[in-house]
């Protein structure tokens, strides 16, 4: 079967810029990405490129090459569902805030949702992807809604998961390291083997049962989560002995059995999907009677919340035990580096640590906007709020403060003059870099005490 029309529904991180690299590199394939949020589907089609939605390098080269040509965004649903011959399903799947599973398992309502629209509306036979990460067996009970509740037409359903991550999407989606299609109808599976076959090598398309698909995404997230908070916890123990956690990382990453990457001590991870993966996989555990396997994993998380706790209380302790009234610079906010999502970051939880002993934070992202910021922090009340300022320029959010926090790894922070900073800041000058991002020796030339994560000051 040849592919003609995709209807990818979900236009967020995910649905947006994957299916526009599958319109670009498939000029003959209609791709239609819709959405119930309009105001989304009206930024992806704004002219003015830079109101895109979402901020990642080089996407808006690929929107130019492919929107208008055969890359379409809408808000009608139904239509794009009826005209499509596969369907890939990108919506969100929180961590559900209610009800079982509260707080661990997935909430799964949007994926119903979209099945049931699709049963509805389907009058000829459709592949349905499933795109959004999911907990292992869901395909099943697509299966089982599509089959029971659509107008008598064929579903076959299709797993694969999305590995890119943010900052790096478009080069990750050009350039894979695999792509994953989990299913058991070969018709679909090479429907879908053909689509990115045009431009990712054959031997790097992968094809597994669908549930071994499902499954290796979550632990694929949950392997690289463990990563960051097995160097983070080093990170700990080299601030109390004396090594230093980059030196360790590097001695560690050049054996080739451990590899080099995702070796980072940070102020602790973030992002949408890390955190709510491992606990879905550790509620998926406990479902199982797997306890010494979920408690395995949790460890991933209660590690880093304990990482991004200590950032901060290293701070307040720093400071002489107090910051209420302290004026306090943090620069970054999204979660890393060449992104505007702020999903989960270390740096919310910091801000509201800080707030909470009276200190009055001064924040800088190059790509976030204060509008964001403030929705992140909706859980002050008003007289906290009033202890946020958001700046659009790094040395006014630097001036006159007692310290500043690095909390994303920006390349533009690199580039500042630190010594106009010093000159500017009460003294002494602290910074807290949390990312390990500065040059240690100049900072101290300069005069600062620079605090960074997993290196002491013996
Ligand atoms: P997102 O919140 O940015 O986008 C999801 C979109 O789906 C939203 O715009 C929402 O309005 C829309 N939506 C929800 N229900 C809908 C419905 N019934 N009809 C039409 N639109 C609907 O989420 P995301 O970051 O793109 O993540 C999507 C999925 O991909 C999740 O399962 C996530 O775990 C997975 N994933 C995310 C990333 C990432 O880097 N963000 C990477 C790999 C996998
Ligand atoms: C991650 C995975 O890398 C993707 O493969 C996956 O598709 C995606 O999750 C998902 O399922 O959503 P992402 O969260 O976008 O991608 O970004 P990462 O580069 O993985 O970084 C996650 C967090 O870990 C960031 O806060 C980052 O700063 C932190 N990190 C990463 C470190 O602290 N140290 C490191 O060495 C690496």
């Amino acid at each position: 079967m040849k592919i003609k029309s995709i209807c990818c529904i979900g236009a967020g991180y995910v649905g947006g810029p994957t299916m526009a690299v599958i319109a670009q590199k498939c000029p003959d394939i209609k791709v239609t990405i819709v959405d119930l949020n309009e105001s989304r589907i009206a930024a992806w089609n704004d002219s003015n490129l830079e109101n895109l939605p979402i901020y990642e390098p080089g996407l808006a080269d690929v929107i130019t090459d492919a929107r208008g040509r055969n890359l379409f965004f809408s808000t009608d649903v139904d239509k794009a569902i009826d005209e499509a011959q596969m369907i890939f399903i990108s919506v969100n799947t929180p961590t559900k805030n209610y009800g079982v599973g509260k707080g661990m398992a997935a909430d799964l309502k949007y994926i119903e949702l979209c099945a049931r629209q699709i049963a509805r509306v389907s009058k000829h036979d459709k592949i349905v992807v499933e795109k959004s990460t999911l907990p292992v067996r869901t395909a099943e009970a697509i299966k089982n809604i599509l089959d029971n509740t659509g107008n008598g037409v064929q579903f076959q359903i299709l797993s694969n998961p999305e590995f890119l991550a943010e900052g790096t999407a478009v080069q990750d989606l050009h350039n894979p390291d695999r792509v994953l299609i989990g299913g058991e109808n070969e018709e679909a599976i090479s429907a879908l083997f053909d689509i990115y076959s045009n431009w990712v090598p054959k031997e790097k398309i992968l094809t597994t049962n669908v549930w071994s698909s499902e499954l290796s995404k979550l632990t694929a997230n949950a392997f690289l989560a463990q990563r960051v908070s097995s160097i983070n916890s080093i990170s700990e123990l080299c601030e109390k002995t004396g090594a230093d956690v980059s030196e360790v990382a590097k001695a560690i990453g050049m054996d080739a059995r451990i590899g080099s990457k995702f070796l980072k001590a940070s102020v602790g991870f973030g992002g949408s999907c890390f955190q709510k993966d491992i606990l879905n996989l550790v509620y998926i555990a406990k479902s199982y009677g797997l306890h010494e396997v979920a408690d395995y994993w949790e460890q991933v998380i209660i590690m880093n919340d304990h990482q991004k706790n200590r950032f901060s209380q290293n701070i307040i302790k720093t400071l002489y035990n107090t910051v209420s009234g302290k004026k306090i610079a943090l620069l970054g906010w999204a979660f890393k580096k060449d992104t505007n999502d702020t999903r989960e970051s270390a740096a919310i939880n910091i801000a509201q640590n800080l707030i909470s002993e009276q200190a009055n934070i001064a924040v800088y992202d190059p790509k976030v906007s204060e509008k964001q910021i403030k929705l992140d922090l909706l859980d002050l009340d008003e007289k906290q709020m009033d202890l946020i300022n958001v700046s659009q320029d790094p040395y006014e959010a630097c001036s006159n403060s007692h310290a500043i926090a690095i909390l994303t790894e920006w390349d533009e922070f690199n580039t500042y003059d630190w010594k106009k900073i010093y000159n500017n800041m009460l003294k002494p000058a602290f910074v807290f870099d949390g990312r390990n991002l500065l040059d240690k020796k100049q900072m101290i030339e300069i005069g600062f005490t620079y605090i960074a994560v997993g290196s002491s000051n013996l």
